[in-house]
């Protein structure tokens, strides 16, 4: 089992994104029926977000709603928290002054029903050398107001930098069938040597690898992924020759879309020379999670093969962000 600040944690986790930033977010039942099942299924290392919503509504009201309601599940779940954004803003601030007022907000919105277990900053400030901003929340950590520190959408060198400052608990990056770049840029690398976790975000290509998405009309209009370069229409049909292949190799061996992604991310960890990554899909619904959390461990060599074959035929258009 994985391990995280020296917890056990599931090889699967659980992002909570969507609970709150979604242009119609589910309820609070839908979210706390959601949330009580990825623990009933293993996935206790969530992540949220001062920015998944609104100074007024976001990750960390919910999550103080919710540990109000099930104190008992506090110390089964370790919490990873990013900020260090504007307060209400996509953009980034180092000053120790905002990451201060972050840090400070999320555990004020907790109000100590949750202990803020991993907190990074969402984006690296690049006004700001990342050691200054590890020498601030390091201090968090020694006052015993938050157990570790993250790294989110960094570089090999950052990571390498900020690890020399204080030891860094995980790194928060993109990877998926359609975004493989942290095998092949040093990030992967980087994280196995230092004995990092890679925490892997948007597993199922921000909901394309669930087979839900068959055109853009599957995403609602008011959506951020109709923003993306990666959903414009030309890039988007390129795109689904990859996704179509995936959607027949999931009906070929009789699971769906979901597992196969988050199996191909689950067996890459399992390879030698690689760190232990473990990927936080999102899905709102207790149906999405018993999903997710119901594929093989891992996929065998000639799984991997045909989609190592799939994924070099079809190259992904369009940048991730
Ligand atoms: N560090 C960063 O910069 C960063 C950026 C993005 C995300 N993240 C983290 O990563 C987490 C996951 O990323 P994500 O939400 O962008 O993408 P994702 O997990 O790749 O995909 C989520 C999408 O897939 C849908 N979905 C999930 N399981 C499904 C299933 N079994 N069948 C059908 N549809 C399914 C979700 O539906 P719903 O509408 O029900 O959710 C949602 O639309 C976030 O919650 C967040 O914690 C981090």
């Amino acid at each position: 089992m994985p391990s995280l600040i020296g917890k056990e944690v599931g090889s699967i986790g659980y992002g909570t994104m969507r609970m709150t930033w979604n242009a119609e977010p589910p309820s609070e039942e839908v979210c706390f029926e959601t949330l009580n099942t990825t623990l009933e299924l293993g996935a206790n290392f969530w992540n949220g977000g001062e920015l998944y919503g609104t100074p007024e509504y976001n990750s960390m009201h919910l999550l103080n709603k919710y540990f109000t309601k099930y104190p008992e599940n506090a110390d089964k779940v370790v919490l990873s928290v990013k900020g260090g954004l504007k307060k209400g803003e996509l953009i980034p601030d180092g000053s120790e002054e905002n990451i201060r007022r972050s840090v400070d907000e999320c555990l004020r919105l907790l109000d100590g029903k949750k202990k803020l277990d991993i907190f990074e900053c969402a984006r690296q400030d690049p006004a700001f050398p990342v050691e200054q901003t590890i020498k601030v929340l390091a201090e968090y950590v020694k006052e015993g107001k938050i157990g570790g520190i993250g790294l989110s959408e960094v570089d090999a060198e950052t990571i390498r930098r900020a690890h020399k400052v204080h030891p860094i608990a995980a790194v928060e990056a993109e990877m998926s069938l359609w975004s493989t770049d942290i095998l092949h840029n040093d990030i992967a690398k980087t994280c196995a040597e230092l004995d990092i976790p890679v925490i892997a975000y948007s597993p199922l290509g921000r909901g394309v690898l669930t087979g839900a998405v068959t055109s853009l009309a599957d995403i609602p209009h008011d959506d951020i992924r109709h923003h993306m370069s990666r959903f414009q229409e030309e890039n988007f049909k390129h795109n689904m020759k990859l996704i179509n292949e995936v959607n027949e190799l999931a009906t070929r061996k009789g699971v769906v879309p979901a597992q196969i992604a988050l199996a191909w991310i689950r067996t890459q960890s399992n390879k030698p020379g690689m760190p232990t990554i473990i990927p936080i899909p999102g899905g709102t619904t207790k149906d999405k999670v018993v999903q997710n959390m119901g594929g093989a461990q891992a996929l065998t060599d000639s799984e991997m093969a045909e989609i190592e074959a799939i994924l070099k035929e079809h190259t992904v258009s369009g940048a991730r962000y």
